[in-house]
């Protein structure tokens, strides 16, 4: 049984290697640009995390880590595309550096290079590895999409928006795990619960990472803070205001969202500002503390030794804090 920091170091030693051929560069440095980034390398550690619930690390769990951050990575980069943004873990994105085709290539690139990673598993449990792997690549894309869509519209309900970060975001953490639980040797039931568990502590991760991206200390987020608000996202944030602000603030956030002769600046700091009059920062704990309330059931409904589970609680505590 390892710690989550552990893991990473377990994690980390196997991944710090080149990932592509160093021809053709131009492609394949953009895409090793990113890795090197570092990250917190959540995802692959859910991996070995889940096996390590229920047995020793099986050497075929470091082939689908590494996959898994694979992809995560590519999804990065095509999302930082579509969300313009210029900063990912403190350093410019892939597209600020190297242009948007590049970019798009270097994703495309890295999500092949994480079938090939997937590809050495043993056939024992590769189809059912690789289909999870690709309903929840279909899960991002959908997430993605309906994430951009909000961006045009006035009002998106709490439960769309609940919908929208389960597929972008909780889908990945939740079989990342699951995955995991396959490579453990764990039955049906205990999978289902350790997917469960992934998946509501994914919505309370990707509610702190819009919390963040709002209320973020620069210095220590590593992303451009107020990013979400200059895209009109539809985060808890924008759709709580829309909900219990006054009118006059709601016709404002109204006309800030789509007047495009508004400067960002005033614009982020106009909408700050709305929000901390709402007292969103209450909102946020409230959201998180259900979604991670139910996590932490689906993890106690796992059957196992209780003391197996530490590391798992232990993260689910450290994701909803987190400050980067
Ligand atoms: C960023 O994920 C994308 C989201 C789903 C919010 P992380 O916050 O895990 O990013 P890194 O890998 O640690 O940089
Ligand atoms: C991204 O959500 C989810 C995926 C990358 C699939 P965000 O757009 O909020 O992630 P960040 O904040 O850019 O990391
Ligand atoms: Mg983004
Ligand atoms: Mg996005
Ligand atoms: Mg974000």
């Amino acid at each position: 049984m390892h710690s989550f920091t552990e893991l990473s170091k377990i994690f980390e030693e196997k991944f710090n290697t080149r990932h592509f051929p160093t021809h053709t560069a131009s492609l394949y440095d953009p895409a090793q640009y990113i890795l090197q980034l570092g990250g917190k390398r959540i995802r692959p550690v859910c991996v070995l995390m889940g096996n390590e619930l229920f047995d020793e690390i099986n050497p075929d769990a470091h082939e689908v880590a590494i996959a898994i951050e694979l992809f995560h990575n590519f999804s990065l980069i095509h999302d930082d595309i579509m969300d313009k943004a210029p900063l990912r873990r403190g350093m410019e994105t892939v597209h600020t550096k190297y242009g948007e085709s590049t970019a798009l290539l270097a994703g495309d690139v890295m999500l092949v290079q994480s079938y090939e990673y997937l590809n050495k598993i043993k056939r024992d449990y590769s189809q059912k590895i690789i289909h999870l792997f690709n309903q929840t690549a279909k899960a991002v894309c959908e997430g993605q999409q309906l994430d951009m869509d909000f961006e045009t519209r006035t009002s998106v309900s709490l439960e769309e928006y609940v919908n929208m970060i389960t597929l972008k975001t909780s889908v990945l953490l939740a079989s990342s795990l699951k995955m995991g639980a396959i490579l453990g040797g764990a039955g049906l039931g205990n999978q289902q619960h350790l997917y469960e568990f992934g998946k509501n502590l994914g919505i309370a991760f990707q509610v702190q990472d819009d919390y963040l991206d709002a209320f973020g200390d620069p210095g220590k987020f590593g992303k451009q803070v107020g990013g979400d608000i200059i895209s009109n996202k539809k985060t808890f944030l924008m759709i709580y205001a829309m909900d219990i602000a006054s009118d006059i603030q709601k016709k404002e956030l109204a006309a800030l969202m789509f007047n495009a002769a508004v400067n960002k600046d005033e614009k982020v700091n106009k909408v700050l500002s709305i929000y901390r009059d709402c007292k969103v920062d209450e909102w946020a704990q409230q959201l998180k503390e259900k979604y991670l309330q139910t996590a932490l059931q689906h993890l106690e409904d796992t059957a196992v030794l209780t003391a197996r589970k530490k590391p798992l609680t232990e993260l689910a505590e450290y994701l909803v804090q987190r400050e980067s």
